[in-house]
């Protein structure tokens, strides 16, 4: 009988070395531990055994129980781990480049304005920034812009409630607080903080009260610029606005300047450009920038003395050298989000 225990320990491990999967093992326990199973049968076989005989089978039993446990224990835990294995899924290779096509894309009017941001730092421009909302007298005050001027109609400019109060702007008495409708009243911090000589370009949003169209649109964006030294011409104003147009347009470019109107400047300039390679508006003179001196009025109120130090300045839309590089004719293309749209530019720069 203790031969029939050993042939059955043989047998245990024999079946559970095939043993791969959860439905076999417990088959293999059914053979053996279950109430037919064989070493159950076996363990009956004490009945017949004499009252001497029985402690040394029930020692052989007990043996031999304990090594078919162990047996189907080690086959479990390996069942276990490859089950474990088989939910992580197909393997992975970590080191393979991931699939171009699912990657993100930066919007147009970013690569536009680290474009324009990028060419004027080459020449020495650095970046200048300021908040959103802004007070009625840095955004028109303080740029020589007075009460009745048109650009401060309350049909032109989105006005705070009286006496809001905003963390990043100290208020002076009865002060109003407007979305700033330009950039330009970076100059005027700057020009607070800073000593000249000095050269900021300012890229931001402004916020005008306008419907929005096909070239219109009450959130845009601008990029201010303001070059401040001693003996400052408009032959610099022209040369650097030529140098950092064709850059941006390509070295076919050909600008001019027409004489305008802007509070802050004086003399004040439009800025056009013909382009051979600007598609539908190839050759044609398209409007693009204002630009001007900086006014004598506003250097003194920012404590300057205009005979020692002039300058100039200029403003340009960011979506409108969007829209003439790439073609665009729609300004709301740029604020809609629909991806067959972006995906166009996510390589653009
Ligand atoms: N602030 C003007 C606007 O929003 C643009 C501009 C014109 C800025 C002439 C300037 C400038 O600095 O000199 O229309």
């Amino acid at each position: 009988m203790e031969n029939d225990l050993q042939a059955i320990v043989a047998q245990a491990e024999t079946i559970l070395k095939t043993v791969s999967s959860r439905a076999d093992w417990e088959q293999a326990k059914a053979t053996i531990l279950g109430p037919n199973g064989s070493l159950t049968q076996a363990a009956k076989g004490i009945g017949q055994l004499t009252k001497e005989e029985r402690p040394a089978f029930g020692q052989a039993l007990n043996q031999a129980k304990k090594k078919v446990e162990g047996f189907f224990k080690t086959s479990n835990e390996s069942i276990e781990a490859q089950a474990d294995l088989a939910s992580l899924g197909e393997k992975a290779d970590p080191s393979l480049p991931s699939v171009p096509s699912h990657l993100g894309g930066t919007h147009p009017l970013t690569n536009v304005r680290r474009r324009v941001v990028s060419i004027f730092r080459k020449i020495g421009f650095t970046v200048a920034e300021a908040t959103e909302v802004e007070t009625e007298w840095f955004c028109f005050d303080a740029l020589n812009t007075p009460d009745d001027h048109p650009a401060r109609d309350e049909q032109d400019t989105l006005f705070f409630p009286p006496n809001s109060t905003w963390a990043n702007i100290t208020q002076k008495a009865k002060e109003a607080h407007v979305l700033r409708t330009h950039t330009s009243s970076v100059q005027i911090r700057t020009l607070f903080k800073e000593k000249p000589p000095l050269r900021i370009i300012a890229p931001g949003r402004c916020f005008r009260r306008d419907t929005v169209d096909a070239t219109h649109s009450a959130n845009f964006h601008q990029t201010e610029g303001l070059y401040v030294d001693k003996n400052v011409t408009v032959k610099d104003l022209k040369a650097v606005l030529d140098y950092f147009l064709k850059e941006l347009f390509g070295d076919k470019l050909e600008t001019r300047l027409r004489p305008s109107f802007f509070p802050f400047t004086e003399p004040s300039f439009e800025v056009d450009l013909k382009a051979p390679n600007l598609g539908k508006l190839s050759n044609k003179w398209i409007e693009i920038m204002g630009c001007g001196m900086v006014d004598p009025e506003v250097l003194k109120l920012v404590n300057l003395d205009p005979e020692e130090w002039s300058g100039f300045a200029f403003g340009l839309g960011i979506e409108r050298v969007a829209m003439i590089l790439h073609g665009i004719d729609d300004i709301r293309h740029f604020y809609q989000n629909d991806q067959r749209f972006l995906s166009q530019f996510s390589n653009a720069t």
